[in-house]
């Protein structure tokens, strides 16, 4: 038997290389904050975060002995790791350097040990300093949890490969108290979604109305790199022409006061006419038109409020602005089409849903918008059979 000085190690692993491969697993991004002995804001950030044990509840990280933050954050024997949304990422980069005050921008307030909990981000985790266990190059710290927060509706940062992104689900679902009732349709609808995104390319997405807001609460596949692409949880004010899938099938009262949301009765009554047009067709379509990639951009990346009270006069153009349904619209101008919706209907022939496809190519002709939209219809017709046998 060979003595343990005798036995052939292996060879060192190539720290390039550990980088590289290691790189090929995604995590998400926190900002781990305390307040330093002078009494400032301290953070640095972390990819390094993780769940470790829910009874007792304890968390880990894991700092760098180059670290310049971490000598700061120990002694306060307390620490808040606030998990970054997916528009905090310069808020992640400058946590990542070396700035004397990386504070400076940041709205934060106090979590319950002290430590800032930022603004802005998709969860907080506010912990007491359990212990500290050497690693390496790195140290391991456990937190003991005393008390958490998160926002739901809010998106992480991911980080892979170097990189920044965001969660691009093959099919997620909005978590919404309101919802029960659509997610439910969800539930029956998502298998479906991702073999229609997958045979038809693009993204397949299911919209609902929550009180005066269209919400994404499902979507599928993925549109091209470079463009921007709806995420679950994503509100749009509902003013015309926002929601005209779901309102085109609604009673005539609640067509009124969608409608009563234009101030021009003129303006109004075109609205009435393209959802007339939307209705007869069976389903809606918006068109791609120079200043449609602005308001889609505008509202993926959530730069709109929820509500229609808290619209700006801008933003209301904006969202008037977008090309849908036009009363002149012939399958003959398919090319022109950028989206489609059809109506999914509840067990009680309301619609509940809106499910849609985002294109990422442009069609080629009329036979090509009736194959879409015969595969979508197929898609609601089948979750609307199975709404009412269940
Ligand atoms: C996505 C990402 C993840 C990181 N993860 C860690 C980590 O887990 N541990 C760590 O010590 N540094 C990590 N860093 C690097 C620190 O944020 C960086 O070294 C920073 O300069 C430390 O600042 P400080 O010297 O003020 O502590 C990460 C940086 C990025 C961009």
């Amino acid at each position: 038997m060979m003595s343990m000085t005798e036995e052939k190690l292996p060879p060192p692993v190539d720290a390039a290389r550990l980088r590289e491969v290691l790189g090929q697993y995604p995590t998400g991004v926190c900002v781990v904050t305390a307040i330093g002995p002078d009494g400032q804001p301290v953070g640095l950030t972390v990819g390094s975060f993780g769940s470790v044990s829910l009874d007792p509840p304890l968390v880990a990280f894991m700092p760098d002995k180059r670290s310049s933050s971490w000598p700061k954050i120990r002694p306060a024997g307390v620490f808040c790791v606030n998990v970054l949304s997916m528009e905090q990422e310069p808020l992640c980069r400058s946590f990542a350097s070396k700035a004397p005050d990386k504070f400076a921008q940041v709205e934060w307030t106090s979590a319950p040990s002290g430590s800032p909990a930022i603004a802005g981000a998709s969860a907080w985790i506010d912990c007491d300093l359990e212990r500290v266990d050497d690693a390496g190059d790195h140290e391991i710290v456990l937190g003991r949890v005393r008390d958490l927060e998160s926002r739901p509706e809010a998106l992480p940062l991911l980080f892979f490969r170097g990189g920044y992104g965001r969660f691009g689900p093959m099919s997620m679902v909005a978590n919404d108290a309101y919802l029960s009732e659509q997610l439910r349709v969800v539930d029956a609808v998502r298998g479906e979604m991702d073999i229609a995104a997958r045979d038809l390319g693009g993204q397949v997405v299911a919209w609902s109305v929550v009180g005066d807001a269209l919400v994404l609460v499902a979507s599928a596949g993925e549109l091209a790199a470079g463009t921007t692409w709806s995420t679950v949880g994503e509100r749009v004010p509902l003013i015309p022409p926002v929601g005209s899938a779901i309102m085109a099938w609604q009673d005539a009262d609640r067509i009124d006061e969608w409608l009563g949301r234009v101030g021009d009765p003129a303006i109004r009554d075109m609205y009435r006419a393209r959802l007339d047009g939307a209705r007869e067709r069976g389903y809606s379509v918006l068109l791609d038109t120079p200043n449609v990639t602005d308001v889609m951009r505008l509202i993926d990346e959530r730069r709109l409020p929820g509500e229609v009270e808290a619209l700006g006069k801008e933003q209301r153009e904006a969202l008037a602005s977008l090309p849908s349904d036009p009363l002149h619209f012939s399958p003959a101008e398919a090319r022109k089409v950028r989206a489609i919706f059809l109506p999914v209907k509840g067990r009680d022939g309301s619609t509940l849903i809106a499910l849609g496809i985002r294109l990422s190519r442009t069609l080629s002709g009329p036979a090509d918008l009736r194959h879409h939209v015969e595969r979508i219809r197929d898609v609601t017709e089948r979750v609307s059979r199975s709404l009412t046998t269940s």
